[in-house]
């Protein structure tokens, strides 16, 4: 048995060059490991919260060091001497003490760092890998990867409303193909936007982000790099949206508004929410899409379930903002039917265990389940191994640039390595 005999805390840098919280935990058997939580930026109002100092004397007030004093000064005095291997009433216990729905009190960046250590431990001390020790079987699939070739939205300064442009190699046979596929198109890419005079520097996934006019321009220079690469769209490589619409809808006039090209003064788009699913409808009939995250807002939920009525049986419609990976909001949408997968990211709810929840309750209810990166990232790979030990069969970690998005693709390499024929390629939607 190993039990905690120290949980220390430091404020490093996420890949946005801000800060965020990396925890160490040490047991009496001398099991020292280490956790690094992410941030996002197009953040779900119903996030649990990230705490920062809101000095303005330091990092623009995004300093962590009152979440840092948190794992120190009230959660290690709470979690001392308990045993790694109960997470679950660990977990829980921090839930209790912080008091607060949305974990506000310690914050989640603190619980979350202290959560991901005590698994990590936990796996340590059982001699197993992280992904075995998570799993509830012996069965692993690796997960096709979604890889954001094109950052928009909140991520990058091009024109581009749509957050995040992604193809999906569902032709591969196995994830280190898939991956191969990605970065050739990636590549491919990179030569056409060089050619045709656009920029190729990277947004904050690592994905491009060139000054399109357009959705449509952005999936034509994707069709053409998947054909420039060798690859047949739709039967190889399929695309994936996550338009993050909460960000461009405008509650007053109850509208979707192309916020990018009007803050540049350029001609902009204004769609009612029925118009905003016909735009999609439209992409996803002209283009090889199978896939939408956030198409509407996470405040009109009339108009996600008029999306899933329409589109549901031909797309996976992924809440994300809609959801923020919580039981809660996922149970709403089991029975409204307003959408058909979930976007799984561990800080949006804040413990390892709520976010196994979630998982688990999408998996009964025949939801898909997609695990996430945040976008500023870390070089913690912990969702690598999470997405193994579930099944998930879907990981979104960005594109085929930038190392925190990149660890966490070379960690899902050695998983498969090390499993062998014991691991099976997720078999598509
Ligand atoms: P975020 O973006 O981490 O900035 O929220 C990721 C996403 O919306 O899926
Ligand atoms: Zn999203």
């Amino acid at each position: 048995m190993s039990k905690i005999k120290n949980i220390d805390a430091l404020e490093v840098l996420d890949s946005r060059g801000s800060p965020t919280i990396e925890v160490i935990l040490t047991t009496d058997d001398n099991i020292t490991v280490k956790a690094l939580v992410p941030s996002g930026a197009s953040t779900g109002i119903h996030e649990a919260l990230e705490l920062r100092d809101n000095d303005p004397k330091r990092y623009f007030e995004k300093g962590v060091l009152n979440a840092v004093s948190n794992v120190k000064n009230e959660i290690f005095p709470i979690l001392k001497n308990k045993n790694v291997l109960d997470q679950e009433e660990l977990d829980y216990l921090m839930i209790k003490k912080d008091g607060t729905d949305n974990k506000s009190n310690f914050g989640a960046n603190a619980i979350l760092g202290v959560s991901l250590c005590i698994a990590r431990a936990a796996a340590i001390s059982k001699k197993m890998p992280l992904y075995k020790y998570l799993s509830k079987n012996d069965s692993f699939i690796l997960p096709c990867p979604m890889m954001n070739i094109i950052n928009g939205g909140a991520h990058s300064d091009s024109p581009l409303d749509f957050q995040e442009f992604m193809i999906r190699p569902k032709g591969a046979n196995n994830f280190k193909e898939a991956l191969r596929y990605g970065a050739e198109v990636f590549h491919s890419l990179k030569k056409l936007l060089k050619k045709e005079g656009f920029s190729t520097s990277v947004g904050d996934e690592g994905g491009f982000a060139p000054n399109f006019k357009s959705d449509e321009d952005a999936l034509d220079y994707i069709m053409q790099s998947i054909k420039d690469a060798g690859y047949k769209p739709n039967e190889d490589i399929t695309i994936a949206l996550d338009c993050a619409a909460s960000e461009f809808f405008d509650e007053n006039s109850h509208k979707y508004i192309e916020k990018k090209k009007k803050l540049k003064n350029l001609k902009y788009l204004e769609k009612t929410p029925l118009e905003q699913i016909k735009h999609l409808e439209k992409l996803s009939q002209e283009y090889p899409i199978d896939s939408i995250e956030d198409g509407l807002s996470e405040t009109d939920w009339d108009g996600w379930i008029e999306l899933t009525k329409q589109l549901g049986n031909k797309l996976q419609l992924v809440g994300d903002d809609l959801l923020v990976t919580n039981t809660k909001f996922l149970k709403q949408a089991i029975e409204k039917k307003a959408c058909n997968a979930i976007l799984i990211k561990l800080n949006q709810i804040g413990t390892l265990t709520e976010t196994i929840s979630a998982i688990n309750l999408a998996k009964e209810h025949g939801f898909n389940t997609v695990i996430s990166h945040r976008s500023a990232e870390t070089e913690d790979t912990f969702i690598a191994d999470l997405c193994v030990a579930t099944n998930s069969g879907q990981i979104k970690t960005g594109s085929l640039s930038r190392s925190e998005r990149i660890c966490k693709y070379n960690r899902l390499l050695e998983i498969e390595y090390e499993l062998k024929d014991k691991a099976t390629f997720f078999k598509g939607l």
